[in-house]
């Protein structure tokens, strides 16, 4: 049986990362693209969700912190630090952890899902709570990387969007050619960034034969890049997502107008809505902030916007089971029935009997 090897040693000649790095791997990447028959029965269109939280930490992070924690050990480090909102912490944590470095987290104090708190706590990080949002943690990380011996892996690390970049070359090397347009949701905007430019090196190599229309969805609370300025007070239940100035603004308002895109704000209550039908239509449990993308199409849907016969792939980035919490609040109340030892006490309320 060949074991998928991982995101550096399936594309290594396409990352452009120092030449005989090694490459510290949970053999991340290769992930599923499911159809989705309740969107594509909605909308006409051929519907694809590249599944990322199927993952090794759960999330997407990992295909770029297999990258950055690996050009990090090629140059010497010996202690990694990152901002997170949580899956970034989690990923950061468990490759230092394979890599022997020491990793440092700085999360805004409070708003960190309890699933990715308890990874970057398993894997050993050392975790600092901060009095103060993702972005103030970010200005942290990078003066804690100027200043001391540690190594910076968030996304503004140019090895962090070469190991993302691949999800964009998987795609087109299972669909044969690109999608016409591509969903995802957008906090500090580095995926996006990754995902078109490895969109725009394999068109360039003659793997596809155009590139996507990208969109991008924010939550209503924190999309600095919908409304053109920087957010102070980034507020969302999708705690992933909560951002107000992302770090690679400029390439993904390129992403964006390069592909003819758009950025689009989404409503909590409808986030929350999208991830639980997507749960309960589909199988596939996605956090919070993931199923952004998935409301933006249901949201397009409704105003009348015609998708028949156009090819969709939706990116959900992390796994449900990091966020549980917010996934059974998006749900109100619910009912729960406790009956005897009984069978037929269970047939009657299961409607059986
Ligand atoms: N989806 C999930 C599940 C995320 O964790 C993130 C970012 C995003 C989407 C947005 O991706 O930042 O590249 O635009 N999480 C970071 C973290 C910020 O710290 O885990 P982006």
């Amino acid at each position: 049986v060949h074991q998928w090897r991982g995101v550096i040693e399936e594309y290594r000649a396409l990352l452009d990362i120092p030449e005989g790095t090694p490459a510290v791997t949970l053999r991340e990447g290769g992930t599923p693209l499911v159809d989705s028959g309740w969107l594509s029965g909605l909308t006409g269109a051929e519907v694809w969700l590249k599944v990322e939280g199927n993952n090794p930490t759960g999330s997407f992070k990992d295909r770029g912190m297999t990258t950055a924690i690996s050009v990090a050990v090629h140059e010497g480090a010996k202690a990694v630090v990152c901002a997170s909102t949580g899956n970034t912490s989690a990923s950061m944590a468990a490759y230092a952890a394979k890599a022997g470095l020491k990793p440092l987290v700085l999360v805004p104090e409070g708003k960190i899902a309890a699933g990715k708190m308890a990874q970057a706590i398993m894997h050993g990080g050392q975790i600092i709570m901060v009095r103060g949002n993702f972005d103030d943690c970010l200005t942290m990380a990078r003066e804690l990387s100027e200043n001391y011996p540690v190594a910076l892996v968030n996304s503004v690390n140019p090895a962090r969007l070469q190991g993302q970049k691949t999800a964009a070359f998987e795609i087109v090397d299972f669909l044969g050619d690109a999608p016409d347009l591509h969903f995802l949701p957008v906090g500090n905007a580095g995926n996006i960034s990754a995902y078109w430019m490895g969109y725009t090196e394999y068109e360039k190599r003659g793997k596809s034969t155009h590139r996507p229309v990208m969109r991008g969805f924010q939550a209503e609370g924190a999309a600095p890049l919908v409304h053109g300025a920087p957010v102070a007070d980034p507020e969302t239940k999708a705690t992933a997502i909560r951002i107000g100035n992302p770090a690679s603004w400029d390439l993904a308002v390129a992403a964006k107008e390069e592909s003819g895109g758009s950025f689009t704000a989404i409503s909590d209550a409808d986030i929350l809505s999208a991830q639980a039908q997507l749960a309960a239509h589909d199988g596939v449990f996605v956090e919070p902030a993931s199923a952004i993308g998935v409301a933006g199409l249901l949201r397009a849907v409704e105003a009348g916007e015609d998708f028949s016969g156009k090819r969709i792939v939706i990116t959900v980035t992390g796994n449900g089971l990091k966020d549980t919490a917010t996934a059974l609040e998006g749900l109100g109340e619910l009912v729960e029935v406790v009956v005897d030892a009984d069978v037929d006490a269970a047939a009657r309320v299961a409607g059986l009997a």
